[in-house]
C-alpha cells in the first residue's frame, strides 16, 4: 500500500491574507464545509488573535466541519496560543499551529531577538499549545532562509517539547527545487526524533515555484503539504492545492503516494473560493482554468478525438469539470430548491434566509428558463452582509445608453431607511451607475477592481459582478449577480460599501 499525504490547506488563513481576500463568517463557513467535502486532511481555519471576527470564525467551523481536523496559527506567545485554543475548542480533531521565524534576517532585524531567546520561545509556545491539543504543529518562518543546524537544534528542541508535526516553510518564495529536495533530506537526517513526526512543506510562488518545491520536498520526505485553492495566498500566492494533488496523482509513478482528496470535488472548490474572494481563474490555469482541457488546435482535436489519452493526461471529469447542469426550472418547490441548495453545500442560516433566496430564485427563474447549479450559488453572491447593518440598498435603477449620448442612470437608493433618487451622467452605464451611488455614499473609497463574469454559457446568463474598494488601507471585495449586469454591479458596488461601513473587513493579520 502506498504512503499517506496529508493535505492541510490555508485558503482561509494564507489564502485569506491575498489583498481583498477578506471573507465574512459565512463565507469562511461554506468555504470550510467544501473543503471538507473534497476531502482536506487539515483546515487551517483562520488565525484566531489576529481579531475576534477570525476567532470566531474557526470557533464556528469547528462547531461544524467534523471530518478535517481543524487548527488556528499562533505566534509563539502566550495571548495567541491561547485565544487559538479557546478558538479550536469545539472541534472533533483541533491542531495548534505555532510559528517563529529562524532565519538571521528574520531574528535580528523583526524579531531582535538571540537565537537561544528564539528556541526558548519556540519550546514555551509548543508546551503550552499541547495543554490544548496533542496535535500541536511547529513553523520554522523563513525556513528556507534559515541555518540548516539552528534547524535541527529548534526541531529537536520542539519534538521533545510535544510537537507532532514539523513545517517548514519557504515564507518568501526562494527555494529551488532540487535543492529544496536536499534541504529536507538533511533536515530530516539531521533532527533526533525526525521519524516520530510528520514533515511538512509550506511553499510561497514569488518566482512561480510553490507547486514545483512542495513536490521537490515530497521527494525530500515531506508527507504533509500545505496549499490553497487556486494557489491564493499573499504576494504571488501559496502552492495550488489542485496543482500538487493532480501531480501525485497524475505521476504515481514518481510519487507512490495517496491522498484523502475526492478530485472530482476540485473545480467547484475553485469557483466557490474564486466567487468568494473575487479572485478570478486565469483561463489558462493548470486544472481548473477554462481552457486547461480546451484543445484549440486541429491536430491535437483529432488526435483527442481518436484517443484522449494522446493529448490529455487526465480527464476534464476526474478534477469535477461538467456539463452545466440543469437542475431547478420555475415550477421547482420550496423543498427541491432546499434539497440542491443542501447537495451543493450551501445552508442558508434560518428559515427566512431561505425564504429570501427561494423569492430571488423564483425571480431569476421568471428571467431566465434554464437554472443551472452556478444560478443557483450565484444567488448567493454579495449577500453575506447582514441586512440589519447595511447600510445601503438598491431599491431601483434605470440607465439610458444610446449611441452619440452620454449614458444616463437614475437610481433609488436606500440610506438606512431614507430613500434617495438620484441621476448621474458617465462615461458608460457602469459608471453613471456608480457615480450615482457615490453621490449618495460619498464614500470616498478607490475602486481597485471591476470584474464581470458570465456564470452559466447563453446570453441570458447571469453576470457575477466583483467590485474591489479601498479606503484608509482597509480593502474590501463586493460582489453580486443579476442577469442584468449592471443591475449585478450596482448590488456588487453596494455590498462592497456595506462592508467599507460595517467595518467588517479585516486588516491583513500578519502586518
Ligand atoms: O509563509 C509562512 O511562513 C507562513 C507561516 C506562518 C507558516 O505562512
Ligand atoms: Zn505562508
Amino acid at each position: 500500500m502506498s504512503e499517506r499525504l496529508y493535505i492541510f490547506d490555508t485558503t482561509l488563513r494564507d489564502g485569506e491574507q491575498s489583498p481583498g481576500a477578506s471573507m465574512t463568517k459565512d463565507e469562511k463557513i461554506r468555504i470550510a464545509r467544501q473543503l471538507e467535502k473534497l476531502g482536506v486532511d487539515i483546515i487551517e481555519a483562520g488565525f484566531a488573535a489576529a481579531s475576534p471576527g477570525d476567532a470566531e470564525a474557526i470557533h464556528a467551523i469547528a462547531e461544524v466541519v467534523k471530518e478535517s481536523t481543524i487548527c488556528s496559527l499562533a505566534r509563539a506567545n502566550e495571548r495567541d496560543i491561547r485565544a487559538a485554543g479557546a478558538a479550536i475548542a469545539p472541534a472533533a480533531r483541533g491542531r495548534i499551529h505555532t510559528f517563529i521565524a529562524t532565519s538571521p534576517i528574520h531574528m535580528e532585524k523583526k524579531l531582535r531577538m538571540h537565537p537561544d531567546q528564539v528556541v526558548e520561545a519556540a519550546v514555551a509556545a509548543v508546551k503550552l499549545a499541547r495543554e490544548y491539543t496533542d496535535d500541536v504543529e511547529f513553523s520554522a518562518e523563513d525556513a528556507l532562509r534559515s541555518e540548516p543546524a539552528f534547524l535541527c537544534r529548534i526541531f529537536d528542541a520542539v519534538i521533545q517539547a510535544g510537537a507532532r508535526t514539523i513545517n517548514v516553510p519557504d515564507t518568501v518564495g526562494y527555494a529551488v527545487p532540487y535543492l529544496t529536495t536536499e534541504f529536507f533530506r538533511q533536515l530530516i537526517a539531521g533532527t533526533p526524533g525526525s521519524d516520530k513526526v510528520i514533515w511538512s512543506a509550506h511553499c510561497h510562488n514569488d518566482l512561480g515555484m510553490a507547486v514545483a518545491n512542495s513536490l521537490a520536498a515530497v521527494l525530500g520526505g515531506a508527507r504533509q503539504v500545505e496549499c490553497t485553492i487556486n494557489g491564493l495566498g499573499e504576494r504571488a500566492g501559496n502552492a495550488a492545492l489542485e496543482e500538487i494533488v493532480m501531480s501525485v496523482r497524475t505521476r504515481r509513478d514518481v510519487f507512490d503516494l495517496e491522498t484523502r482528496i475526492d478530485t472530482t470535488q476540485i473545480v467547484p472548490s475553485s469557483k466557490l473560493v474564486s466567487g468568494i474572494t473575487g479572485y478570478p481563474v486565469q483561463p489558462n490555469k493548470a486544472v481548473v482554468g477554462a481552457n486547461a482541457f480546451a484543445h484549440e488546435s486541429g491536430i491535437h482535436q483529432d488526435g483527442v478525438l481518436k484517443h484522449r489519452e494522446t493529448y490529455e493526461i487526465m480527464s476534464a471529469e476526474s478534477v469535477g469539470w461538467t456539463q452545466n447542469k440543469l437542475t431547478l426550472g420555475k415550477l421547482s418547490g420550496r423543498n427541491a430548491f432546499r434539497s440542491r441548495l443542501h447537495e451543493l453545500g450551501i445552508s442558508p442560516e434560518s428559515e427566512e434566509a431561505l425564504n429570501n433566496a427561494f423569492a430571488r430564485f423564483k425571480e431569476l427563474a421568471d428571467k431566465k428558463r434554464e437554472i443551472f447549479d452556478e444560478d443557483l450559488v450565484a444567488l448567493f453572491a454579495g449577500t453575506d452582509n447582514d441586512p440589519a447593518i447595511d447600510r445601503f440598498r438598491l431599491v431601483s435603477l434605470k440607465v439610458v445608453s444610446e449611441t452619440g449620448e452620454q449614458p444616463a442612470a437614475h437610481l433609488v437608493i436606500k440610506d438606512f431607511d431614507s430613500e434617495k433618487p438620484i441621476d448621474a451622467l458617465g462615461s458608460g452605464p457602469v459608471d453613471a451607475t456608480f457615480k450615482a451611488i457615490e453621490a449618495v455614499a460619498a464614500s470616498g473609497a478607490d475602486l481597485l477592481l471591476y470584474s464581470v463574469n458570465a456564470v452559466t454559457s447563453g446570453t441570458d446568463s447571469q453576470g457575477e459582478v466583483t467590485v474591489r474598494l479601498s479606503r484608509d488601507g482597509h480593502i474590501v471585495n463586493g460582489q453580486g449577480a443579476d442577469t442584468d449586469i449592471i443591475v449585478a454591479s450596482a448590488k456588487a458596488y453596494l455590498s462592497a460599501l456595506n462592508k467599507l461601513c460595517s467595518g467588517t473587513e479585516r486588516v491583513n493579520p500578519q502586518l
